[in-house]
């Protein structure tokens, strides 16, 4: 059991292999304190003075006079609402009266092994031997409320998981304005914050700054996560690295609205609350109706940040992916959005097919274009009926031409949009998301279909699935092209407006899942506009999300770093495009854009019938690597070895075996620079005690792995490090394989 209750001192325990966290239940009212999160801890004996309850100015028990400087610097374990903490409160709920304030204490507690799963919200999950849960069950009296706080530990990671769920027990409706999954008071050590953020085409870049009095927070209110900030933060002490420090992670398991906030407030204290973002968020609660908020991580590192990148990739993929394909190697695709936009027919998508299977590629996936009227981006969305005059035979004969070739087939919709200009928006125009009066704004010429309604969902998950129905097609590229805005749900009572975010949410996880229950055996990728829906709610659907618009290898660099420091490599969907480059103009070598992609899913995204006969060959020695190192990459541990986002001048990463018998090093010289000696990288994650013999891998030479002869040491490599060769010119790339002699 990695939960221990005390009950003489009143304290939980919750250990993970490398941390522990304590909460304590103080005094006859029963408060419930923050009172350790950090590494691991064996003993308990004077745990509790964390509490501070035994100095000024005590509690209401001891000193009435000053209940309200209690409840401002008591560490709480989910803070009270309007009754005088006067920092971030973790919920708010309107009564009958209008009153908003809100008290919680305890009440009783259960641990059971294994984990409950969350009712319509994507969640860890993890049998008896690998998690246990706790459940404290606190209250507020004067509400006739009840607040369940649930823990989750995991026994073979650095990982704890929390979530809320609220239940109306009285017999008013109640309003709950704010319902966060989860808050944490700790010692300011002056900490410094790791956020990633972004826009469309140069998502998740990470950004590092000390966090000062006040709130600094990343949030999102567009309806889903956005392109802009990740649902996470880091806090680490100062001087924290990738192999020394203390580093706090935290995430959101969402993919809609969310808060990550960090106060230090007066006392210099930090509080921490991750949750739904309050704005506009207001949930109806009739007598006996609950609330279930969605779940947050939090990880906990004493070995830097590279420890904290590790406990997360291990978490996603033995608790949060559950795809069939999580372990398998992916179809190598072809993606015809670069190669043609919305210009083609069927006999240019078999053109592709036909090269592309030639050169060993796997799988043919059809982007936007194919339904409807929808000869550009501005109509169509909603009409998911097959558009004949560009695809003659309809798609069980293409589905069926290119299965002959020998490639699966995949295909892509945008299921949550309407398009003003569609057959479905001339049948339902209520469906769209719109303020009845306003003009409702549009993006891209597309509305959001309000998907919180069972109606909708049904309609729109019926054309899909005959669609999906009518021929092979393995494969869905889910993608969703701008965000929610003008809040009305025509369905919706004016008092239950405020829930129509989350509904939102949560009609097109159920979207997802009903999805996945009629084709199990489908290959799930989400996106949106890029990587707008890169979050752990998403790939508790799909085992890999769409990192980025933006296919330039070296943007790539700085993107796929920020992304992997959450997000395990086999979960970024990562493609080598043409040059130049769509998006920046760039042109990179054909070997370094396939190193980059390789650290992800892997697949093309250019017309293949177009490439010169020695970019084809390279194709052919690509899907050789990716053939002979795709275990790797996608089971193995991940080590930054330097920075790009860092020195501007060089990226490099490595990924290691479990048992360490192999590493594949990825190297990439983005700029030159004169007259310089060759770099030393000091490599990690490699065992110390293993000898290596090293082998070269570039897809220019003829032979793609090539035995260099070298042997060296861990220990050297770790410790006295490997040089790397300056290479002539720029985004010039290397990959080197280590293999236990
Ligand atoms: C989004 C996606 C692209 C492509 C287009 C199609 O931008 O991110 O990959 O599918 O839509 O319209």
């Amino acid at each position: 059991m990695s939960i221990t209750f005390y009950e003489k001192e009143r304290l939980f325990k919750l250990d993970t292999p490398n941390s522990s966290y304590v909460i304590g239940i103080v005094d006859k009212e029963g408060f419930v304190g923050h009172a350790y999160y950090g590494k691991k801890i064996n003993g308990i004996a004077g745990i509790k003075d964390q509490l501070r309850v035994h100095e000024a100015p005590f509690t209401p028990e001891v000193n009435n006079r000053d209940r309200l400087s209690f409840y401002d610097c008591f560490p709480m374990e989910y803070s009270f609402h309007g009754v005088g903490d006067f920092r971030e409160s973790s919920i708010r709920v309107k009564a009958p009266n209008g009153a908003v304030g809100v008290k919680l204490t305890y009440v009783s507690h259960e641990i059971t092994r294994g984990k409950e799963k969350l009712q319509g919200l994507p969640a860890t999950f993890g049998n008896e031997e690998e998690v246990d849960s706790l459940k404290i069950y606190c209250q507020d009296s004067v509400l006739g409320m009840m607040v369940c706080l649930k823990y989750s530990v995991f026994a073979d990671v650095d990982a704890i998981t929390r979530s809320v769920e609220i239940v109306n027990q009285s017999v008013e409706t109640l309003y709950l304005e704010k319902a966060f999954s989860g808050c944490l008071d700790m010692d300011n050590r002056e900490y410094e914050a790791i956020t990633l953020h972004g826009t469309w085409a140069r998502e998740r870049h990470m950004e590092r700054k000390p966090v000062g009095h006040g709130k600094f927070s990343v949030s999102s209110n567009r309806g889903e996560t956005g392109h802009q900030e990740q649902p996470f933060m880091a806090l680490v002490t100062k001087g924290t690295d990738d192999t020394k420090g203390e580093a706090y992670g935290f995430h959101f398991i969402y993919s809609g609205n969310f808060l990550v906030q960090a106060e230090v407030n007066q006392f210099n204290s930090v509080r921490m609350v991750v949750g739904i973002h309050p704005e506009d968020f207001c949930f109806r609660l009739k007598s006996g109706e609950s609330f279930q908020t969605p779940e947050m991580v939090l990880v906990y590192s004493a070995e830097g940040l590279g420890q904290m990148t590790r406990s997360f990739h291990d978490l996603y993929r033995k608790h949060l992916i559950r795809s069939p394909y999580l372990h398998k190697k992916r179809p190598i695709l072809i993606n015809n959005w670069e190669a043609t936009y919305f210009d083609f027919n069927t006999e240019k998508i078999i053109d592709i097919a036909k090269e592309a299977a030639k050169l060993g590629v796997e799988m043919l996936v059809l982007d936007d274009g194919w339904f409807g009227n929808r000869f550009d981006d501005n109509r169509s969305l909603g009409d998911w009926q097959v558009n004949t005059e560009k695809m003659k035979g309809g798609m069980s004969y293409l589905v069926n031409e290119v299965n002959k070739l020998g490639l699966k087939f995949g295909l892509w919709f945008e299921p949550e949009m309407i398009s003003p200009e569609s057959e479905l928006y001339k049948k339902h125009p209520d469906w769209a998301i719109g303020i009845p009066g306003r003009e409702n704004g549009l993006a891209r010429n597309q509305f959001v279909l309000d998907v919180s309604r069972k109606e909708v969902r049904d309609e729109i998950l019926r054309m899909v699935f005959e669609v999906l129905h009518s021929a092979n097609i393995e494969y869905v590229k889910w993608d969703m092209n701008r965000p929610l805005s003008d809040l009305y749900s025509a369905s919706l009572n004016a008092d239950c407006q405020g829930e129509l975010y989350h509904r939102y949410v949560l009609g097109m996880y159920e979207m997802q899942e009903r999805l996945l229950a009629e084709f199990p055996n489908l290959l799930l990728e989400n996106c949106s506009g890029g990587g707008a829906r890169f979050d752990p709610g998403m790939l508790y659907y799909s085992p890999q999300i769409w990192c980025s618009d933006d296919t330039d290898a070296i943007e790539r660099l700085m993107i796929q770093e920020g992304t992997a420091m959450l997000y395990p490599l086999c979960a970024m969907g990562a493609h080598v495009s043409v040059c130049p480059n769509h998006t920046v103009g760039r042109s990179t070598p054909f070997s370094t854009r396939g190193n980059v992609a390789l650290t992800g899913t892997f697949g093309y995204e250019l017309d293949i019938t177009k490439l010169s006969d020695e970019e084809k060959t390279m194709v052919t020695r690509q899907v050789q690597i990716y053939h002979k190192f795709n275990d790797l990459i996608r089971e193995g541990d991940y080590y930054r070895v330097a920075s790009y986002y860092e020195n501007r001048i060089y990226d490099c990463y490595l990924v290691s075996s479990k048992d360490k018998k192999q590493a594949l090093l990825f190297y990439t010289q983005v700029m030159n620079e004169p007259n310089v000696h060759s770099k030393i990288l000091k490599l990690r994650g490699l065992d110390p005690d293993k000898d290596y013999a090293l082998y070269a891998v570039d897809s220019e030479k003829e032979e793609t792995v090539i035995n260099t002869g070298k042997v060296y040491s861990g220990d050297v490599l770790m410790n006295a490090g490997i040089s790397m060769e300056r290479l002539w010119g720029d985004f010039k790339s290397k990959l080197l394989y280590f293999e236990e002699h």
